[in-house]
C-alpha cells in the first residue's frame, strides 16, 4: 500500500463537509489504491457535530481512511498536510452577493494561511471552496509566503460542471461530448462561461448555438446558477459542490484529460493583473496546473473578462488590511 496523503478539510462538520469527506474516504477522490489520512478543522460550537461526523466515517469501515482527527485548531489540522481542502466559513443567504461575506468570511484566511504557512507540508496543495472563494485564497495565500503561490487555488470547477451541463442539455449531447469550455475570473455573477473555444463533438460550440442564447440565456444562467439553489432548496449549493472539491482536486493531483477550470495565482497570462486568484482554463500534469495558451479572446470575450478582473481588483482593494 502507498503512503497515506494527509488531508485537511475545514468546516467538516457543515454541509459540503458532509457530502464531501465521505466520497474522499471512499477513494473517490485519489482514487481506490490510495489510502489518506482526514484533518477535520471546525469551530468550537460544532465540535460536537464534528465528532459525529468522525463517529459516522468510523461506521463506513472504509478500507482507504487510515485516519480521522478532529480539531478546532488550525496548527493541528493543518501539521504536515499534502492536501487543504478550505471549505469552512459562511454560506450567503437569498438577495446577497457572494462579496458581500468578504466581511465575516476574510479573516478566517489570514489565521489559515498563515497556519498553513507554518505546519503544512511545503508542497501543499490548497483549493479554497469558502465564499467568495478567489479572494479568500488571495488572503490565504498573501499570508503564506513561505509556500508556492501556484499552489493555491479557488474552486470555479462547479461552475465549469454547471456551463458543461446546460450546453449539453441544449444541444442535446453527452457531457463528454463537450471539450474547450472554460470559466474565467471571478467565482461570482461576473464570471465569463467561454464557449468560444469550445467543441461539441469536434464542432465549434458556437455553430451549434445562436450568439442571443449565448448572451441572453447561457452566460447569466450561469453566473446566478448559485443563487438559482439557493432560491430553490434555501440553502447554497452542497453535493454538487463537493463533487466539484473532489474533481478539483483529483485533477490536481492525477491529471487531466481535458480543459478544465481553476482559479489560480495569476503571473499576468492573458493581460491579468499579477497576484489575482483568476479563473483560467488549464490542464494539469504531475501536480502542475498549466494554463491553455493561444485561445481566442474577441471582443465581447475581452469585455467580459475585463469586467470579472476588475471586480476581483476591487475585491484586493476592499480586503488590504488582510493582505
Ligand atoms: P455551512 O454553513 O453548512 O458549513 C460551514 C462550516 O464551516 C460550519 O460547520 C462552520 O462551523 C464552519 N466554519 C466556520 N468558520 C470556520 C473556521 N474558521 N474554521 C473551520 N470551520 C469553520 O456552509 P456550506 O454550505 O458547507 O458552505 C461552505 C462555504 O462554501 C460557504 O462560504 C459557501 O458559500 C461556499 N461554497 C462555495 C462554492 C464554490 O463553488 N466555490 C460552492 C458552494 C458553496
Ligand atoms: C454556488 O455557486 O453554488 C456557491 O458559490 C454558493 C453560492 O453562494 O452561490
Amino acid at each position: 500500500m502507498a503512503e497515506p496523503v494527509s488531508i485537511a478539510v475545514t468546516g467538516a462538520a457543515g454541509q459540503i463537509g458532509y457530502a464531501l469527506l465521505f466520497r474522499i474516504a471512499s477513494g473517490a477522490m485519489l482514487g481506490p489504491d490510495q489510502p489518506v489520512e482526514l484533518k477535520l478543522l471546525e469551530i468550537p460550537p460544532a465540535m460536537d457535530a464534528l465528532q459525529g461526523v468522525v463517529m459516522e466515517l468510523d461506521d463506513c469501515a472504509f478500507p482507504l481512511l487510515v485516519n480521522a482527527v478532529a480539531t478546532d485548531q488550525p496548527e493541528v489540522a493543518f501539521e504536515g498536510v499534502d492536501l487543504a481542502m478550505l471549505v469552512g466559513s459562511m454560506p450567503r443567504g437569498p438577495g446577497m452577493e457572494r462579496n458581500d461575506l468578504l466581511e465575516a468570511n476574510g479573516k478566517i484566511f489570514t489565521v489559515q494561511g498563515k497556519a498553513l504557512n507554518d505546519h503544512a507540508s511545503r508542497q501543499v496543495k490548497t483549493l479554497v471552496v469558502g465564499n467568495p472563494a478567489n479572494t479568500n485564497c488571495l488572503i490565504a495565500q498573501n499570508n503564506a509566503p513561505d509556500l508556492d503561490p501556484n499552489n493555491f487555488t479557488a474552486m470555479t470547477k462547479l461552475d465549469h460542471n454547471r456551463a458543461t451541463a446546460q450546453l449539453a442539455l441544449k444541444v442535446a449531447c453527452a457531457v463528454d461530448d463537450i471539450q474547450g469550455l472554460s470559466i474565467w475570473g471571478n467565482h461570482s455573477s461576473t464570471m465569463f462561461p467561454d464557449l468560444l473555444n469550445a467543441s461539441v463533438s469536434g464542432t465549434p460550440a458556437m455553430q451549434a448555438v445562436d450568439q442571443a442564447w449565448y448572451e441572453n440565456e447561457f452566460i447569466p444562467a450561469i453566473q446566478q446558477r448559485g443563487a438559482a439553489i439557493i432560491a430553490a432548496r434555501g440553502l447554497s449549493s452542497a453535493a454538487s459542490a463537493a463533487n466539484a472539491a473532489v474533481e478539483h482536486m483529483r485533477e490536481w493531483v492525477t491529471g487531466t484529460s481535458s480543459v478544465t477550470s481553476m482559479g489560480i495565482y495569476s503571473s499576468g497570462a492573458y493581460g491579468i493583473s499579477e497576484g489575482l486568484i483568476f479563473s483560467y482554463p488549464v490542464t494539469t500534469k504531475d501536480g502542475a496546473h498549466t494554463i491553455v495558451e493561444g485561445l481566442t479572446i474577441d471582443d465581447f470575450a475581452h469585455a467580459k473578462i475585463k469586467a470579472t478582473e476588475q471586480e476581483l481588483m476591487d475585491e484586493r482593494d476592499a480586503v488590504a488590511h488582510l493582505l
